[in-house]
């Protein structure tokens, strides 16, 4: 292969331009030519097909970066449709027009799903990124379980559940173990939630924080390094009457209680607690945005203000308990070292899975108990159910324990090895360094897309 292209697709992650540093060093030192495509896959709908030569003379752009967050490539939404033939036989020509021989898409569980037809027309492989941990398998047959039950009302007339496991659960048979941009996320939830702490302590207040993942309880999960009293993930639905048993118990004690809960948190009867306005994205994913307070609003009427004049913490419950979502913080900036040095040998990996001829291949990050983490490809069509669907990955069920509202023994084994070493000695630097440097008061920011523009490349066209 002598040039191969790359773009960055779905919801941006702190690590994406480490996957393109990893993937155009390794170009580099094969002396194949790496374009990136703007914009993700909305480049391949253009006729013009925005472009950057990422290597020219086979020497990164200084643009990129890979402690800086987002992607110098920019992202979008936009999925190829498995179904659209022609419109994907018009992506193969614009990509054959432009001497790419081979594709690298950076995405998630959605760019997955639209690999297979791109891969039937050119040599495509998957770099993984997504701050939800949701890529991955906990068990290589976990697509297996899933069953397809008839429903009229549900698009296609049916809908996917989940059968229970008969696997037997092991860390070292996760497919993937952990994306880039989980443990920035992480990092950044834990650090909200330990700030938040303080002011809920002072004031004797409930305060509720809403974390990303949407039906994925692993950013939630791994919130626990900033101690919650209380978190809640949308594997296990709400008990509230357990909620409000454990709030009180914990505001009698401490006259304060943290909760983290997962966007997609789901009551008893499955319901999502933060998709009161159902809306999508175009991807088709419903939009998440109301979890904490739809939370909060049964804790009111739940809990009651009599309780917290009883105590003189407050005049009502309304001004006790108060909600907080970490948002999009999750997901930008620099990344930690553990993000930063994996998603790195990620890209590189996946270029290596083209030239090894792998097709259809993911480039994974496994684990060994022994031997601790290496990168690895695996077959894309192994993600898949019997009809052809990717799921999301969810949590495992017992990595959370629904009585203590905790990570469980097993929970805790498995973010160990991500985060007992996550964070570098030059992360902390880098922020003592830089946050409060004269410059940011002098100097107005400059975007990368600013110089990231002026070498934007187009397809001659005469569409
Ligand atoms: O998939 C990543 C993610 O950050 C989710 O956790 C979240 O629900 C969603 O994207 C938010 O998307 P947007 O930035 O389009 O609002």
């Amino acid at each position: 292969m002598k040039r191969i292209g790359i773009l960055t697709a779905g919801g941006d992650t702190p690590a994406m331009n480490a996957t393109i540093h990893g993937a155009v060093v390794r170009a580099n030192q094969l002396r194949i030519e790496i374009f990136g495509l703007v914009k993700g896959f909305n480049s391949l709908f253009n006729p013009r097909v925005p472009h950057v030569h990422l290597n020219p003379l086979f020497q990164e752009i200084p643009e990129i970066d890979p402690t800086k967050g987002g992607t110098i490539v920019g992202s979008s939404r936009d999925y190829v449709d498995p179904e659209k033939k022609e419109e994907l036989d018009t992506i193969a020509s614009r990509l054959q027009k432009l001497g790419i021989e081979g594709l690298i898409c950076v995405g998630g569980d959605g760019t997955l799903n639209g690999l297979q037809p791109l891969a039937e027309r050119l040599p495509t492989v998957l770099a993984p990124k997504t701050i939800d941990n949701d890529l991955g398998l906990n068990y290589p047959d976990e697509p297996d379980e899933w069953v397809r039950v008839h429903e009229p009302t549900a698009k296609g007339g049916f809908r996917y559940e989940k059968r229970d496991s008969k696997a037997v659960f092991d860390l070292n048979y996760i497919v993937n173990y952990a994306t880039p941009g989980y443990a920035t996320a992480v990092f950044v939830s834990a650090s909200g939630v330990e700030r938040i702490r303080t002011t809920a302590e002072s004031h004797r207040r409930i305060a509720i924080i809403e974390v990303m993942g949407r039906h994925s309880g692993y950013i939630a999960l791994g919130s626990a390094y900033g101690r919650p009293d209380i978190i809640l993930v949308p594997e296990h639905p709400v008990d509230f009457e357990h909620i409000v048993e454990r709030v009180k118990h914990i505001y009698d004690l401490q006259k304060n209680v943290v909760i983290v809960c997962g966007e997609g948190i789901v009551d008893e009867q499955g319901r999502e607690l933060g998709a009161e306005t159902k809306s999508t994205d175009p991807a088709g994913n419903i939009a998440l945005s109301g979890a904490a307070e739809a939370l909060r609003h049964k804790l009111i009427s739940m809990i009651g203000d009599r309780y917290f004049q009883l105590y003189r913490r407050g005049n009502s419950a309304r001004e006790a308990i108060f909600t907080r979502k970490v948002g999009h913080t999750q997901r930008g900036g620099r990344p930690i070292q553990f993000d930063r040095f994996y998603a790195a040998q990620l890209g590189a990996k996946a270029v290596e899975l083209l030239l090894e001829g792998r097709n259809n291949a993911v480039a994974t990050l496994q684990y060994d108990s022994k031997k601790g983490f290496e990168v690895n490809g695996y077959d894309a069509s192994r993600f898949r159910d019997r009809w052809g669907y990717i799921h999301a990955r969810r949590l495992y069920p017992l990595l959370y324990d629904p009585t203590i509202l905790k990570p469980s023994r097993l929970g805790i084994d498995y973010l160990l090895p991500i985060f007992t070493d996550a964070v570098g000695d030059d992360d902390m630097e880098h922020l003592r360094r830089t946050l409060f440097a004269v410059g940011n008061l002098v100097q107005p920011y400059h975007s990368i897309n600013t110089d990231v523009n002026k070498r934007i490349r187009y397809l001659k066209t005469e569409e």
